[in-house]
Parts: C-alpha cells; structure tokens; sequence
C-alpha cells in the first residue's frame, strides 16, 4: 500500500502518525492534478473550446464519483468546497442563517471540532438561537427547541464514534435536520447517506488522501434549495442587474469563482481509490493497528489513554511530561504526531486537561510504525528520568 504513496519514497524515515490532520497523497490523485494542468488546464463552465469541456466534463465528472461514494439520491446535491470547514460555515450561515429564529436550539456534543462549533456560535449572533451540548457520556435528547443537529461522526480528538442511527431517530421525532461532520469519517468508515438518514454531509480531500483545498458539502436538495449561497462572485448567478441579481441553480450557485478544479479532480481520484480498497478493508486494518497500538502502549504505566472507542485515532499524555515535549522529541526522531488540543478546546476542558499527544493512522501505517513510535517514547520517557 505504502508504494502508492509518493511522498515515503522520498521520506523513507518518517513515521507518519498524524493522519487525522492530513493524510498523504495517493498516486492517483496527485496524477489528476497533473494531468489537469499539463494536458486540459483551462477553465470550467465558461469555454467552449474543446479543451475547456474537457475540463468542465472531468470536473462535473466528480460530482458523480461522490454521489456514488455517499450513495446519494442525485449528482445535484454534491456542493463543491474547499473543505469541511468552508461546507461546515455554508450550512450554519446559509441554512441555519435563513430558518433559525430566537429560541431555537442547535445541539452539539462536547467532543465537536471548532469548525463544527464557531460557525454555530457565529449564528447563535445573529439568529438569536442558542446552543446546547450533550456530554460524553449524556443521553443525546432533542426538545421541540431543537431545529438543527450538528455532529461528528468521528471524534479528530478521541477517535469515538457518534451513534448516528440514534441521533437521526431522535431528531426526527421533533422535526429536526442533522448535520454530520464527517471530515474524519471520511477516510475511515463508510458514509451511505440514505442507510443514515442525515441531511447534510460535510468532509475534505485532504483527509482521504487527496489534495488540500477540495471538499464537499452534500444536502438534501429540498434543503440545499432554502440554503443562501454565502459567497457571490461569477458562476452562482443566473442573472445580474445593477441592483439585484438571480441565483444559478443547485449545486451552483454556492461555488462562486473559479473553482480547485485540479484539486477536486485529484479528490474524485482518491475516492476512486478508497472505493477500490473497501471500507471492510480499511476497518480491519484500523482495528488491527490499533489494537496494536494499544498493546504496546499498556506497556508504559505512565500513560493515560483518553476515550474507549478508537476507529484509527488515539490520544494520550504521558505522566508529567508536556504533550508538546513529547511531539518535539518525537518529531525529531521522524515521527510525526500532533499534541495540542487539537481544535477541540471544549473537550479539553472537560477532561480538565490543556491537551493531548495524539497517534492517527493512515491506510499506509504499519505495525513497524508502531514499534518505532514505543522505541521513542521510552526514549521520551528516560530523556524525563522515570
Ligand atoms: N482537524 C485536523 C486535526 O484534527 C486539522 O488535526
């Protein structure tokens, strides 16, 4: 698997352990953007030269390669971002902006990314509406408050689940949408949209191995109707006068200005390959590894794991010793893993701690890595005389 990675050809020493912040690039997908720029470049939905259909035919190409990944109902309802992040603001502002009135509720959990927590809090602003959190171990319950569900499905910090099978069930029984942030998900677990039941789904690229500057937004289109676009510019608008104009339709008239288009043709490339692998394929070597991983780790009586759940992603800290030393100590070893809090301050907090050292794995990680992360870390260990 390893071989299709280019970058560990040239970075033969690296363990790479931080996935969960940003994959490495498969083959395929670093191959369409090339050959996007070195055989087709021009621009979409705007020549009609046939180099520019080209482009605009392999591009509208890749709403369908989604549609299929999520299977979703229709290629329309597949919105172009540049991330989870950017899909994330598109639903709070352009969906919960329009609906949510003072009074109405939008419920998170505790373990939520900041990017499926500000752009909340952002609307709470200027909507009025407010919002709850249901805690790690709380019973996730909706009231007739609650208009909007935004949840992980994947925690980028403890590498839990969320039930999704029950969040849906409970807020359909008020009348509520779900919004899942699947930017870790994504990589790891299969997302069928109609098996779920969610409303919209947001992931990245660059967390399935494809390039950064690509993501998606999917929405029901019943939804993605009544969503404001949060961005005007060419290609969203079907008509412009001096003082109004007209919204193109869905999906369009969210992706205002040239799109990444090398960079979504390298995603519809490196979902191709996440499909060719499987996610039965992905999920056991997760499960392998990680049980692996926490094999070794029961090895060292100073380390306390966080969370009893970890699909590909395990965070720790080690007794008296920063997570910040022990990521600088093992970065200079070549392995890479991220400490901090990991864009999730709320849960930090909760857990009264400033932050963790955190192992994410990769469709390309190997017990090996596992062994040369335990090497250093004993070497850690010693370095603080324990
Ligand atoms: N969301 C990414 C992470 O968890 C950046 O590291």
């Amino acid at each position: 698997m390893i071989s299709r990675f280019p970058f560990f050809k040239e970075n033969s020493n690296v363990v790479y352990l931080d996935s969960a912040a940003t994959t490495q690039r498969v083959d395929v997908a670093l191959g369409a953007e090339m050959d996007f720029y070195t055989k087709m470049n021009a621009n979409v939905h705007r020549g009609l030269y046939p180099m520019a259909e080209e482009a605009t035919e392999k591009y509208e190409a890749v709403r369908e390669i989604v549609r299929v990944f999520l299977n979703a109902p229709s290629s329309d309802e597949v919105v172009f971002t540049r991330g989870t992040t950017e899909s994330l603001n598109l639903v709070a502002q352009g969906y919960g902006g329009m609906i949510l009135q003072e009074g109405d509720e939008i419920l998170l959990t505790i373990m939520e990314h900041h990017s499926n927590l500000v752009p909340w809090q952002m609307v709470v602003k200027q909507t009025g509406a407010k919002l709850r959190f249901v805690d790690l171990d709380e019973e996730f319950k909706c009231n007739d408050q609650t208009k909007i569900v935004a949840v992980t499905g994947l925690s980028n910090t403890l590498g839990q689940r969320v039930d999704l099978k029950k969040v849906v069930a409970e807020a359909r029984r008020v009348g509520a949408i779900v919004v899942l942030d699947a930017a870790q998900m994504a990589a790891h677990l299969p997302i069928d949209v109609q098996k779920l039941g969610v409303d919209f789904v947001a992931f990245s690229s660059h967390k399935m191995y494809g390039p950064t500057g690509a993501g998606v937004l999917w929405g029901r289109r019943e939804l993605l109707e009544k969503t404001e676009p949060i961005m005007g510019g060419g290609d969203m608008i079907r008509e412009v006068y001096l003082d109004h104009s007209t919204w193109n339709d869905v999906p369009y008239k969210f992706e205002s200005g040239t799109p990444n288009i090398a960079q979504v043709l390298g995603m519809g490339a490196a979902i191709e390959f996440l499909r060719e692998v499987g996610f039965d394929k992905i999920q056991a070597h997760d499960e392998k590894l990680m049980k692996y991983l926490k094999e070794r780790l029961s090895e060292l009586d100073f380390v306390k794991i966080f969370g009893d759940e970890h699909v590909g992603i395990l965070s720790f800290i080690m007794d008296d010793i920063h997570n910040h030393d022990v990521a600088a100590i093992l970065g200079e070893k070549g392995i890479c893993v991220r400490a901090g809090h990991h864009c999730t301050m709320p849960l930090m907090q909760k857990m009264g701690i400033p932050g963790t050292t955190r192992v994410s794995f990769g469709i390309y990680n190997t017990e090996k890595d596992v062994d040369d992360l335990m090497t250093f870390l004993k070497e850690v260990a010693n370095k603080f005389a324990r």
